[in-house]
């Protein structure tokens, strides 16, 4: 469904069940079609809404930039909408990691836990702000499929891309429907993003964080840092995954994503 929300038409789905909410936020240059097997896995247990970020799949292609505090804006704007009163289960991945931390800077309360994925808690160094521009400048001039050409053979584990090319091209069909603003948006907003090793450390609440063994873009060395500074926090690397964990090991993902969710039901 799409509506207005902060300002811009944007797209999501909730499938609205009566459990625990959980937000899912994808990454970059994706859309919450990224999370059909989650979203399949996760509907008859839980209310799990999912929605397309500012200039990304079926959501309005805005000007940017995007800043992640803007884009953690947008969602809180969207649980207003929904009148999710109680606190949400926050999963990102990647970019969506990054607004799971600005999400919880600036709504901690509305926080019940976080799952972490294929993401990382530093901002960039010098080199990467200035790969931010490269990208944002290559969108404007040779559009957004140009930026994809160049991601899509990074986004998932070698053996992904022998073994299953038909999640490939799923991916780059979704990668496909981010718009030339969507990409310069997000990439001048990445570009800017401050460091969230102090908000990681503050976090006072239940945390998940999953990685791919074979992630290319982002190594799991990461996701052991975040594991260590977040207290009481569960980390788990899947075999045989990169970027896209939750497609290339679906099953594997769903499953500790489950066990994670009983146990906040538990407590
Ligand atoms: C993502 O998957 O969201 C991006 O790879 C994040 C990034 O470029 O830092």
């Amino acid at each position: 469904m799409q509506e207005p929300i902060n300002g811009f038409e944007m797209y999501y789905e909730d499938s609205g069940g009566a459990g625990l909410p959980l937000l899912l936020i994808h990454g970059f240059p994706l859309n919450g079609r990224m999370w059909a097997p989650q979203v399949a896995h996760l509907r008859d247990r839980y209310r799990v809404i999912v929605p397309d970020l500012r200039g990304h799949g079926r959501s309005e292609a805005v000007h940017g930039p995007y800043l992640m505090d803007l884009l953690a804006q947008d969602l809180n704007a969207l649980l207003d909408r929904l009148q999710v009163d109680e606190p949400v289960v926050v999963a990102g991945l990647s970019m969506g990691g990054y607004i799971t931390f600005a999400f919880y800077r600036q709504f901690a309360s509305r926080v019940r836990a976080v799952i972490l994925a294929a993401t990382r808690a530093g901002e960039d160094a010098q080199a990467g702000k200035e790969n931010r521009a490269k990208t944002a400048q290559k969108a404007e001039e040779q559009g957004a499929a140009a930026v994809v050409a160049d991601m899509l053979p990074k986004m998932m584990a070698p053996v992904t891309y022998e073994r299953k090319p038909d999640l490939v091209a799923q991916a780059q069909d979704i990668m496909l429907e981010t718009s030339r603003e969507g990409v310069i948006g997000a990439s001048l907003g990445m570009k800017e993003r401050p460091d969230s090793k102090p908000t990681l450390e503050k976090m006072s609440v239940p945390g998940l964080i999953l990685h791919g063994a074979d992630d290319q873009l982002m190594p799991p060395g990461e996701a052991e840092s975040m594991h260590a500074a977040l207290a009481g926090s569960d980390l788990h690397i899947l075999p045989e995954a990169g970027h896209l964990l939750n497609l290339e090991q679906a099953d594997l993902f769903n499953q500790q994503v489950g066990r994670f969710l009983s146990g906040l039901e538990r407590r």
